[in-house]
């Protein structure tokens, strides 16, 4: 196949709850996504059920997302897609409507890391160079950098994704998936109507362990607090402060070890005001910069997996159909980074 580097870069995101269509320009930038999420009323995502949903969807997030940009398949120099880590049946979803799309319209296919797409969303839009991430989502929590052409882990949950403890938190008080952003708004309208709260009566876990974190031990410890009779506010703004300092305290040592001056942040944590706040004061108080990318560029998003898409195909990186199975257990620091 004749690769032709011009042209947008369609992205498939499903790797879990949300199905998102969307795309990258020739140069790379990351445009408005089309997507549509999964929100369980009662329980988890359930995976089987998430894909059906995703298979459902996907023809009209796709004639929506042409539409409102008026392209059409001539446009497009590449199909790219979420390859992993994520949960299978979901995936497989993502995949084979990437397969049929690389095939309809003859343009390249392009397996990506999604981890690695929440990093380089960011780097693009923000502007940074080297950075180590604080990568905050659901199903993960990691801190990284590159070292050796490779996005190295230094540190990471043991457990569960801090967004998974904020969204099973919420679930236990009645609150829907996403459970995040209403744990920010309760939170900060507790602080600001509580401002002589003290972090020690309701203390929680230290979720540091070395450089890694945990945090099933801090969702435990809070649904007692709220049993024992802790205002639902107060709970939340103790959650908020004890695990978002100790991401940013993981994050700084990152910083020390590496010698890097800039901090990015990815994930849909990352949309969190008071995580934003945090890691820029760390920043600053150590002479290094702090990057957050906008709050649709942070969520689950097919423009990244676009803009990823389109650096592996600036260095022919593209995936056979023979090699195009979804990696559910795929790791950040598997896929070589072969661009600057
Ligand atoms: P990944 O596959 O990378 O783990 P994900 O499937 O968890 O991603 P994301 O969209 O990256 O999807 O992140 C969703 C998480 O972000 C949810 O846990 C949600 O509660 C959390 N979240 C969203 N907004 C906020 C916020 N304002 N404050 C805290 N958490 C938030
Ligand atoms: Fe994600």
């Amino acid at each position: 196949m004749e690769i032709n580097r011009e042209g947008y870069i369609l992205g498939i995101e499903s790797t879990a709850h949300t199905f998102s269509i969307g795309l990258a320009d020739s140069n790379g930038y990351p445009l408005d996504s089309v997507s549509v999420a999964v929100r369980p009323l009662k329980g988890g995502i359930h995976p089987r059920e998430a894909a059906d949903h995703h298979a459902e969807k996907a023809a009209d997030v796709l004639q929506k997302l042409l539409k409102s940009n008026k392209l059409e398949s001539k446009n497009f120099a590449g199909v790219a897609f979420s390859q992993g880590p994520g949960l299978g049946p979901c995936l497989r979803i993502g995949a084979s409507v990437a397969r049929t799309i690389s095939q309809k319209w003859d343009v390249p296919l392009i397996g990506v890391n999604h981890c690695v797409a929440h990093i380089e969303v960011g780097r693009k839009t923000c502007g940074c160079d080297d950075p180590v991430l604080l990568y905050v989502s659901g199903g993960n929590t990691q801190i990284i950098a590159k070292m050796d052409g490779r996005y190295r882990v230094l540190g990471e949950t043991l457990d569960i994704g801090i967004g998974n403890m904020l969204d099973k938190f919420a679930r236990e008080q009645g609150i829907p998936f996403p459970g995040g952003p209403k744990i920010e708004s309760l939170a900060k309208e507790w602080i600001e109507n509580n401002p002589e709260s003290k972090l020690a009566d309701y203390s929680l876990p230290y979720a540091v362990q070395g450089m890694d974190l945990a945090f099933s031990g801090v969702l435990n410890a809070a649904c007692n607090l709220i049993k024992r009779g802790a205002p639902l506010g107060a709970v939340c703004w103790s959650i908020q402060e004890h695990t978002f300092a100790a991401c940013v305290e993981v994050a700084e040592r990152a910083l020390a070890h590496t010698s890097k001056n800039e901090l990015l942040l990815g994930g849909g944590v990352a949309c969190n005001s008071r995580l934003r706040n945090m890691s820029e004061v760390m920043a600053l108080e150590r002479n290094a910069k702090s990057f957050v990318p906008e709050r649709k560029f942070c969520v689950d998003n097919g423009s990244m997996i676009a803009v990823l898409g389109k650096l592996h195909l600036k260095h022919d990186d593209i995936t056979d159909i023979s090699n195009s199975s979804v990696l559910q257990y795929l790791r950040t620091d598997q896929t070589p980074i072969l661009w600057t």
